[in-house]
């Protein structure tokens, strides 16, 4: 496993900082899609008093409820799950986007937010993106990370 001053790194985790940081003041909910084994559910719940991390692959899910925490994890497809409407104050995810179909999954992300709520989101896109940055040149794909409020 990868380190960087004594701490786990990858190229996922290095976005966190910059997540957290987005956190909008007094926010009671939030959820992480494509939370993988629940990560950054577990540093989100640290400032956020309710946390979901919603995945749908089930060792991952599993792994995410093996920590001894309060996260809400839900094994299941963010596209379809019955979420309340407008019921999230912040939403994150990490690395997921490039997973589904990415207008259907902004459109889901919309709609869970609530008004004037935080959408933090790190995606992977094509290098014909603007703002290609991490991956080699030629690899075709670029890392792209955004805080939208
Ligand atoms: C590359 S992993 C990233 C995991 C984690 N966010 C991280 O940074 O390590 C992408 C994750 O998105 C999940 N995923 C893909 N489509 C999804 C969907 N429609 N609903 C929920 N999770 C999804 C996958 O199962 C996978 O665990």
């Amino acid at each position: 496993m990868a380190e960087k001053d004594g701490r786990r790194w990858n190229h996922n985790i290095h976005h966190h900082p910059r997540i957290l940081r987005a956190i909008p003041h007094g926010a009671q909910r939030a959820l992480d899609i494509g939370c993988g084994e629940g990560m950054l559910a577990r540093e989100l719940r640290r400032t956020v008093p309710q946390v979901t991390g919603i995945d749908l692959d089930g060792p991952s899910i599993d792994q995410a409820r093996g920590y001894p925490d309060d996260v809400d994890y839900i094994l299941g497809d963010v596209l379809t799950h019955p979420f309340e409407p407008a019921s999230f104050d912040v939403i994150t995810s990490v690395a997921a986007l490039h997973h589904m179909d990415a207008a259907a999954a902004l459109g889901r992300m919309r709609d869970l937010l609530h008004p004037g709520g935080v959408l933090a989101l790190v995606g992977i896109a094509r290098s014909t993106m603007p703002g290609a940055a991490l991956p080699p040149p030629g690899s075709g794909l670029a890392a792209i990370a955004a805080v939208v409020t």
